[in-house]
């Protein structure tokens, strides 16, 4: 019996929540390798390796360090390293994570300045703007968003937030939670010109959890010479002296190094482009099949909608909990709870990762019959819909 079942079932668990994904084979098979002296040449190979294409799925062609943590581990990184006890930040309380961020934010001595939204959209980039117009003394040492709010399906639009930024004509550093984006939506670390991106390995990267992320631009490196807030196991410098030659200041989490530059030659070999793409048919598939059952879209506005994670609201009276234990119980499917406020409220449909079209049927398939089962009202045929969108825009042969 697989540790993830309490009773004998066949067939494959199906990990539908929007992280930590499914792992594909091939990166399995190579965290399954023997674990190898992390002081050695073969091990300085690797490390230049995975150090030298980690970028090009950050789109910088600046260094990205890699902590052996969880995504909150990458959040404390990159506020730690930057500033100090006291500085103002500006966060968008997009969801639950810009919450949590909040809340560390605070732990750490910082200042936040929150904006509130319904937890339906994504952060308003006009709002930023304004906040950082009138911040004429530049209190504000940085603007943190997230990306992908994976509690409410909905993102903020970067590109948009940099515009604002560079309108207000404001020196806050741009730090960017992707943690549920980074590798199934476009974010372009440089041409964007965020600071930091933060991100974790087991979203759309398709690893185990463990791995953290921060790609740094050159002005928050500069930060980071006069940061005060105490860290040390995070530092970014020792980290970045080590890696010049592949190295880590300590030891690496070794095996999931493996997977990582297994993940990482899978998605260069399927190209950026593409892997977006099919995210992008995979959400547009999901909402297909939620219109038809006539349930609502916890994302009210469609340029903020997620290619990663789809959060369906059930109709008042009916328990999304209930619903999702159901679904597991007689499919064997993990779709993810709703968080924070709409806890009980919504279900997360995760389409990040290693999925193809027939994972997505599956997934979609499961909600259907789980929809019919724990008689929440909704009109069947969603699963058709979603058939005829994938099938009238099968993806190009490889
Ligand atoms: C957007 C976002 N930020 C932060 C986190 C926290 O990351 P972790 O749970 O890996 O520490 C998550 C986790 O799901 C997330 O989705």
């Amino acid at each position: 019996m697989a540790y993830y079942q309490s009773r004998p079932i066949a067939g494959r668990h199906f990990l539908q929540i929007p992280g930590p994904s499914n792992v594909p084979d091939r990166v399995l098979r190579a965290i399954d390798n023997a674990t190898m002296d992390h002081r050695s040449a073969d091990f300085g190979r690797m490390g230049s390796e995975i150090l030298g294409n980690l970028p090009k799925i950050f789109q910088t062609k600046g260094p990205v360090v890699i902590f052996p943590a969880s995504g909150t581990g990458a959040w404390e990184a990159a506020l730690s390293n930057t500033l100090s006890p006291g500085d103002a930040v500006l966060m968008s309380r997009t969801g639950q994570f810009a919450v949590l961020w909040e809340d560390m934010a605070r732990r750490l001595g910082l200042q936040p300045i929150m904006q509130d939204t319904d937890w339906r959209h994504g952060a308003d980039p006009a709002a930023i703007g304004a906040e950082l117009a009138k911040d004429s003394g530049h209190r504000i040492k940085a603007v943190c968003v997230v990306h992908c709010e994976t509690s409410t399906g909905c993102i903020t639009r970067i590109e948009e937030v940099r515009a604002a930024m560079d309108a207000a004509k404001h020196p806050a550093l741009l730090i960017v939670d992707a943690i549920s984006s980074l590798g199934a939506m476009d974010l372009r670390h440089d041409e964007w010109r965020v600071d930091v991106t933060v991100a974790g390995s087991q979203k759309a990267l398709m690893l185990p959890p463990g791995l953290s992320f921060n790609a740094i631009s050159t002005k928050a490196l500069e930060a980071s010479k006069t940061a005060r807030i105490p860290h040390a196991y995070f530092d970014w410098g020792s980290m970045l002296e080590f890696n010049r030659t592949g190295y880590f200041p300590y030891t690496p989490a070794i095996s999931l190094l493996y997977g990582l530059n297994e993940a990482i030659k899978m998605m260069l070999e399927e190209g950026l482009q593409n892997v977006f793409a099919r995210h992008d048919r995979f959400a547009e598939a999901t909402r297909r099949a939620m219109r038809v059952w006539e349930l609502e879209n916890n994302c009210l506005e469609p340029k903020h909608y997620s290619s990663s994670v789809t959060t369906v609201r059930t109709p008042a009276g009916h328990s999304a909990d209930n619903l999702r234990a159901v679904i597991l119980d007689k499919f064997n499917m993990s779709l993810g709870t709703g968080l924070g406020e709409i806890k009980d409220k919504a279900f997360r449909i995760g389409h990040m990762g290693d999925l193809n079209d027939l994972t997505l049927v599956g997934t979609l398939g499961g909600v259907e019959m789980g929809l019919a089962v724990a008689g929440v009202p909704h009109r069947p045929g969603g699963v058709q819909a979603a058939l005829e969108y994938l099938a009238g825009n099968a993806r190009a042969s490889a």
